[in-house]
């Protein structure tokens, strides 16, 4: 078995979302003795932005350009992992109301058409396999309660299981840690919280 592993916090040693992400692959490994780990700190070496040369390069464009060229090889890497992945684990901060750009980076590396996804008459269709599993490490500053205002800013964790989704993923765990900017001890009891839910996990 293979696990992918992300994480794309800033903060260093005190990412909320790097403790929560470890906890899961601790877990995972425990539930599944000798399963591979590939892990990408994308906050210490993100992919560059996906740009107009990079689509030309996917459109058969010559590649002239030597650190295009190791970013272009860097993304088909991110797809092959992905798709060989039966367990992914991201680590996910909420940084203005969504997910840092160093993830959003990678995103736009593994939604490939012909690869993670298509269209057809039907519509779009996810091609990743419906037997991987995603677990989402989610942390942020406040609440977004369904059915509050704050909800209607809540651009993160829902956006990453929507876009998840649609590359075909159906298993889908979010273990969340929130309102951890209110207090002390408000962080202190959702961090408990997401370790017990983490430590639930089943295989
Ligand atoms: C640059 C930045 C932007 C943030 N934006 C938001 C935000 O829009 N909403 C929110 O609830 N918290 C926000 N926060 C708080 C983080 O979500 C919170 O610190 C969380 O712990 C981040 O996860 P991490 O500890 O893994 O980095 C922000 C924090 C930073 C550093």
């Amino acid at each position: 078995m293979k696990l992918l592993h992300l994480d794309s916090s800033i903060l260093g040693a005190h990412s909320v979302s790097r403790q929560l992400s470890s906890e899961i692959v601790a877990r995972e490994i425990t539930l599944h003795p000798g399963i591979e780990v590939i892990y990408h700190d994308l906050a210490a070496d993100a992919a560059l932005h996906l740009s107009g040369a990079h689509m030309a390069v996917r459109q058969g464009a010559a590649l002239e350009d030597t650190s295009l060229g190791n970013d272009i090889a860097k993304g088909d890497a991110y797809v092959e992992e992905l798709i060989a992945a039966d367990i992914v684990v991201i680590g996910a901060p909420m940084y203005n109301f969504s997910i840092p750009t160093q993830l959003k980076a990678w995103i736009d590396r593994v939604a490939v058409a012909g690869k993670t996804f298509r269209y057809g008459a039907d519509g779009p269709e996810g091609l990743l396999s419906q037997s991987k599993k995603l677990i989402i490490a989610a942390a942020r500053g406040s609440v977004y309660a369904a059915g509050t205002p704050a909800a209607a800013y809540e651009h993160h964790d829902s956006y990453l299981k929507g876009l998840m989704s649609f590359l075909g993923i159906t298993d889908i765990t979010v273990i969340r840690a929130e309102g951890l900017a209110f207090s002390t001890e408000a962080k202190e009891a959702s961090i408990k919280q997401a370790l017990n839910e983490i430590a639930a996990l089943a295989a």
